[in-house]
């Protein structure tokens, strides 16, 4: 279990080679000098946060910058996945070549997947590359989005549309910010701690069951173990395939599913973790229906899903032809090939693989999973 004092932080290794880091998990870690020890030294910090963030979190980190940077500087975005785009990232570009920032210039992103993805992002295209430091401060965020180097910005056709792959210098889990969580962003980050249980590790599944309501109510020691357990094995799938050339689509199990539903809603209308959960009950009846799992273990995820506090009903995003709106997003889903749409599914519970499924199979689990 995550030892949970702020002297000695958990480590797991991000392992590819020059590219390495390190994901440090602890209580209390984001205010910390010692916590960026090992960041490179430069003249300008960048902290990049939002407007929810920025009070409540921004003054620790700034505090812990001041003694290594000689200007720490801060952008502070609008809130929300509606502004993962053009714009707001050129917002962080003008903060950046406004205050003469160099390319020795870290960026701190301070904040949940938005804010990382977007930071991640300008990071990698400033000067053609800067260093950069994930602060995550949701669960998902520290289970999921600051970990393996997948940036992004949204396109209004798609979700994660333009982006890079491009590696942090260290990721900071500070347990104690998930406390300040809203009800709602819990239940989505639980989304990504649950999918990694049928793509890897069923013990691990049995485990989430067992303390659904540990993790409900934000036991530290259960949320410590749930995010160190959830690095481990992304850690584990990025350093065999950093740039999904392969194993690592299984990251994006009930994603595309989920994609489907935040770009067909509208971004933001649904969080991307409750689109995920719902997503993921989607591809295990899509998994059933190509038979390979029984009916018991997709009752049994849905189940679960639902005791996360997330949904499990899909949306109907199109009154008129719902069914072909959901294969028109998930045709330009990333994993897409010539149009043919692939899923991650889950050949046996702890296992996950990526093919295709006949449209009017995936119209059948459409049709199920919004019916009321
Ligand atoms: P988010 O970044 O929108 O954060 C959720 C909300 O919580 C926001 O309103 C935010 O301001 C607020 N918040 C953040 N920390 C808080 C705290 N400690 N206390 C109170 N409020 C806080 O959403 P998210 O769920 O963190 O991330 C979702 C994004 O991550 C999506 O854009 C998704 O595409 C992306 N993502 C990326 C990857 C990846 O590998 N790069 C993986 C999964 C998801
Ligand atoms: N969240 C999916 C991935 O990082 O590949």
């Amino acid at each position: 279990m995550t030892d949970l004092s702020t002297s000695n932080p958990t480590l797991v290794q991000i392992a590819l080679q020059e590219r390495s880091y390190a994901i440090s998990i602890g209580a209390g870690l984001l205010g910390q000098a010692q916590t960026y020890a090992d960041v490179p030294a430069a003249a300008t910090a960048l902290i990049v946060t939002n407007t929810t963030v920025a009070p409540l979190y921004e003054a620790q980190l700034r505090q812990a910058l001041v003694g290594r940077y000689k200007q720490v500087h801060t952008v502070t975005l609008p809130d929300g996945e509606a502004f993962k785009d053009w714009t707001t990232l050129n917002t962080i570009f003008d903060a950046l070549l406004g205050q003469g920032a160099d390319r020795k210039t870290v960026l701190f992103a301070l904040g949940g997947g938005v804010v990382g993805d977007m930071t991640g992002f300008a990071a990698a295209s400033y000067m053609r590359g800067v260093p950069f430091v994930q602060v995550p401060t949701t669960l998902l965020a520290q289970v999921d989005s600051s970990v393996g180097g997948k940036t992004a910005i949204n396109h209004p056709l798609g979700k994660n549309m333009i982006g890079a792959f491009y590696q942090p210098r260290l990721v900071v889990c500070d347990l104690a910010t998930l406390q300040t969580l809203p009800p709602r962003e819990l239940s989505a980050g639980l989304a990504e701690v649950i999918k990694y249980g049928p793509i890897a590790d069923m013990v691990f599944f049995d485990w989430i069951e067992a303390n659904i309501d540990a993790l409900m109510a934000r036991d530290p020691a259960a949320l410590a173990h749930a995010v160190q357990r959830s690095c481990e094995i992304k850690a584990e799938v990025v350093g065999q395939d950093e740039r999904e050339s392969g194993l690592r689509a299984v990251l994006n199990f009930g994603h595309t599913f989920g994609h489907a539903i935040e770009a067909g809603l509208g971004f933001g209308v649904w969080l991307h973790g409750e689109a995920v959960g719902c997503g993921m009950v989607m591809a295990a009846q899509l998994s059933e229906r190509l038979g390979l799992v029984d009916s018991a273990f997709v009752a049994r995820l849905t189940a679960l899903i639902a005791r996360a506090g997330l949904p499990t009903r899909a949306p109907v995003i199109d009154a008129q032809d719902n069914e072909g709106h959901y294969l028109a997003h998930m045709r330009l889903d990333k994993k897409a090939e010539g149009g043919d749409i692939k899923f991650v599914v889950i050949p046996s519970p702890g296992q996950a693989a990526v093919q295709g499924a006949p449209d009017a199979m995936v119209r059948e689990v459409i049709n199920a999973c919004c019916a009321a």
